[in-house]
């Protein structure tokens, strides 16, 4: 087994290969003077079984441009086996025709990793479970629901937690860590009048007195996460958390976040948070290191990987 880094999430990468004791494939991941990726692998990966760590955040298109010339060069090296671990899989929110004349991008980027020559997928909290289907090679999605119950239980023993869904769609998500801390569950019900503008309508359950921990798998804007926090308040929520597994954070996130009702953010460090956790002390990283380390290496050993689910 070898691993290599993008460009992406290298400390990540770093704690990964640290775990496993392993160092990093030496290689060069660069651009040429007109911002065409290049990469050149400096080492021989002939008949290895290959893990190549890029989460495809922002820049996304970047991003995949590497992870695609990266696995091209790998398979053209002749790797044995080639898999892509995405510990964020962007453009995942576009799942579905949400209008008439839109694309279905996830499924592009599906097509084009495996056009590659990806031969598996490893990623976590997929935006819909459903993107697994929408590669022809076995996808592996890791939860970051045990590393955020564990958490919970050490942090909110004396506390009256309540676990909330910031809309329909993270129920399930949500409703899993509700069940594993053994706490009530809100649903928030939001409704998004047009892309990245939401609004809260109502707020499903009793949230008087309750420390509110709010689920989601996404923050970008900030705006689900704000406008539900505030709504909860509003409702006599006697504090809000959230737990969220892919802090993009982008625009002015991190100064609604500053500026929010929130105690502590929790995100994990699926996409690289080191300059963000420089602008406020509101944020907490959970990392995703070792259970990426397990994966990677049940994967490589033919070991169960819905082990790590629990
Ligand atoms: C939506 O379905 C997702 O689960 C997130 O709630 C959403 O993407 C967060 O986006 P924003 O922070 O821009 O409101």
């Amino acid at each position: 087994m070898k691993i290599l880094s993008g460009n992406s999430n290298k400390f990540l990468a770093k704690k990964i290969s640290e775990n496993l004791n392993l160092p990093l494939v030496k290689a060069e991941i660069t651009r040429f003077a007109d911002n065409e990726v290049y990469v050149e692998i400096k080492e021989n990966v002939r008949g290895e079984d290959i893990f190549i760590i890029q989460s495809t955040s922002c820049p996304a298109n970047d991003n995949i441009m590497e992870l695609l010339i990266a696995i091209d060069a790998l398979k053209r090296a002749s790797a044995k086996r080639i898999t892509a671990v995405i510990p964020y899989f962007g453009y995942a929110r576009q799942d579905r025709k949400s209008l008439p004349r839109t694309p279905i991008s996830a499924k592009l980027i599906a097509d084009i990793i495996t056009k590659a020559g990806a031969d598996r997928v490893l990623t976590m909290d997929l935006h819909a479970t459903q993107i697994q289907g929408f590669f022809d090679i076995p996808v592996d999605n890791l939860f970051a629901a045990p590393i955020f119950a564990n958490d919970i239980k050490k942090n909110f023993k004396d506390r009256n937690p309540m676990i909330i869904s910031p809309d329909v769609g993270g129920l399930i998500r949500a409703r899993a860590i509700a069940k594993k801390i053994d706490a009530e569950l809100g649903i928030v019900d939001k409704r998004r009048p047009k892309a990245g503008i939401s609004e809260v309508m109502n707020i499903i359950g009793d949230v008087k007195g309750k420390d509110c921990i709010i689920i989601d798998d996404i923050v970008d804007s900030g705006g689900t996460l704000c406008n539900a926090g505030d709504a909860l308040i509003k409702a006599g929520a006697n504090s809000v958390f959230a737990y969220i597994t892919h802090g993009i954070l982008s625009g002015k996130a991190i100064e609604k976040v500053k500026n929010s009702s929130f105690e502590t953010l929790v995100i994990t460090d699926s996409i690289d948070q080191h300059e963000n956790t420089n602008l406020t002390n509101k944020i907490k990283i959970l990392s995703i290191a070792d259970l990426f380390a397990t994966a990677i290496n049940n994967t490589t050993l033919e070991k169960s990987v819905s082990t790590l689910f629990d």
